[in-house]
């Protein structure tokens, strides 16, 4: 894992901000930079080529994987992949730090993967229930074949079985924010990743 030395930084800070937090409701600890993220997204693009033959689709878990998934892609091409891209929405976690327990989808079913290998994508692995459902329900709708990929792993806090095959980065049991992570809607604009303090 990353080696980051954590400092604290101060979201939402005004440039050329003043004295101390600037705003004190949105202390996040930085985790992984903005060169860090990059440097392993585009690391994660040929491990997947190696894996997948072109020609598969990506089934993207909103709303966390949206910026994670807007740079997989483009990292992708860059090593010859070009998938279909397809967004699903699942809720499980509303406005709290704490799982529900149960997933729903809210909307559309993803098109077109019956008989085609798909990447799954989520911002975090937790207790790897929401995975668990949409690779279950991917299933149904006769995909060939899932892999799935996280941006952030939290394996210590698995509750049910999964096999994340891709991970950007893995962390410990704690609740991260920024790069499309939210905490009640909130920090999912921040270039970096980190805790809330
Ligand atoms: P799981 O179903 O428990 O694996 O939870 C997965 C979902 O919970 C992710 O898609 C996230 O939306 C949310 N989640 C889990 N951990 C975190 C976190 O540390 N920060 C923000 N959201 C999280
Ligand atoms: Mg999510």
């Amino acid at each position: 894992m990353a080696g980051s030395t954590e400092k604290t930084t101060t979201p939402e800070t005004p440039s050329g901000g003043g004295e101390g937090p600037a705003d004190p409701r949105a202390p996040v600890t930085l985790l992984f930079d903005e060169a860090e993220i990059a440097r392993r997204v585009g690391a994660l693009a040929p491990e997947i080529s190696r894996a997948i033959a072109d020609g598969f689709t990506i089934v993207a878990l909103l709303k966390g994987a949206f910026v994670f998934v807007a740079d997989l892609v483009r990292a992708l091409d860059g090593v010859g992949r070009h998938p279909r891209v397809e967004f699903i929405t699942l809720s499980s976690y509303g406005r709290g730090r704490e799982s529900a327990g149960t997933v729903r989808l809210i909307g559309e079913l993803p098109a077109g993967v019956a008989g085609r290998a798909v990447l799954l994508v989520d911002d975090v692995a937790d207790t790897g229930r929401s995975l668990a459902f949409a690779r279950d329900l991917l299933l149904g709708q006769g995909a060939a074949r899932i892999w799935i990929c996280a941006l952030v792993d939290k394996p210590s806090r698995r509750e049910v079985e999964i096999a994340v095959d891709f991970t950007g980065f893995t962390v410990g049991d704690r609740f991260v924010v920024g790069y499309g992570i939210d905490y009640a809607e909130r920090y999912r604009h921040l270039p970096y990743i980190g805790p809330l303090t």
